[in-house]
């Protein structure tokens, strides 16, 4: 048994449908000549983009091959890179970075470094688009067994998808996914650990990055940020 990569990627579009955040970036894409999804795993967004009508560069970058290629079969004419933020080379290219369903948060012991690159690609006054879970809400306290998800697969598969928070080591949440049948067999677990720092520790670590921080919003309609907001949503000009 067992569940491969390629059908996690799969897996994953099923489980993230596309929602109100996936609108909001989509604007800040729209509006923008050439565009670097940062983190883009499937490619969603920047399809999306192609769809819509952008004509522009777009670019994507992700360290898991089996998300990147299912993004290069999504949209050909986008270019898609193998590799973590902390490793991009782009310098002065793009208008926009995104980094769009939360994926800032994977950006753990290379935090700094990350954001000097995508800084780095930006060109001068280039935004960068991307929202974080705000600590506050605690919302990894909810990822547990008594909380399984289930869904049935693109194969017809009836799963269970089971959360375990491992531990919580200052502002960083190491968790689990299991991807199981119905019954509970696990076919495959995926280990995360992901970074929630508060409102504070991020524009501190933005602004030392040399990034000026435009707005910030606490839900997808650009509504204020609150302690009860469960989102961070930030926009940060070069
Ligand atoms: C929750 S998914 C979001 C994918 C995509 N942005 C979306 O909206 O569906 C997080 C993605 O971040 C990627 N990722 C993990 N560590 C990363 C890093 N250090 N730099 C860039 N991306 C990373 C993962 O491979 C995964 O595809």
């Amino acid at each position: 048994m067992g569940y491969s990569d390629a059908d996690a990627a799969e897996l994953y579009d099923l489980l993230n449908r596309w929602g109100k955040s996936d609108d909001f970036y989509l604007t800040f894409v729209m509006g923008a000549g050439s565009v670097l999804d940062v983190g883009c795993g499937t490619g969603v967004l920047l399809a999306r983009a192609r769809a819509e009508g952008h004509t522009g560069r777009l670019a994507g970058i992700d360290p898991d091959v089996s998300m990147l290629e299912r993004a290069r079969r999504r949209v050909p004419d986008a270019e898609w890179v193998e590799g973590k933020a902390a490793d991009i080379t782009w310098l002065g290219e793009f208008d926009r970075a995104i980094m769009a369903s939360n994926a800032f948060q994977f950006l753990v012991t290379d935090l700094e470094e990350s954001l000097h690159r995508i800084r780095e690609a930006l060109v001068d006054g280039g935004r960068f688009v991307f929202g974080t879970r705000n600590p506050e809400v605690r919302e990894w306290e909810s990822w547990n067994p008594t909380n399984p998800y289930d869904v049935v697969d693109h194969n017809g598969r009836e799963l269970r998808m089971i959360y375990h928070v491992e531990k919580v080591e200052g502002d960083v949440v190491t968790f689990t996914e299991t991807t199981a049948l119905r019954d509970d067999t696990p076919l495959r677990t995926d280990r995360a650990s992901l970074n929630f720092p508060g409102v504070d520790t991020l524009n501190a670590v933005l602004t030392k990055a040399g990034f000026t921080i435009e707005a910030q919003y606490g839900d997808w309609s650009r509504g204020p940020l609150t302690s009860a907001s469960e989102n961070i949503i930030t926009v940060a000009r070069r």
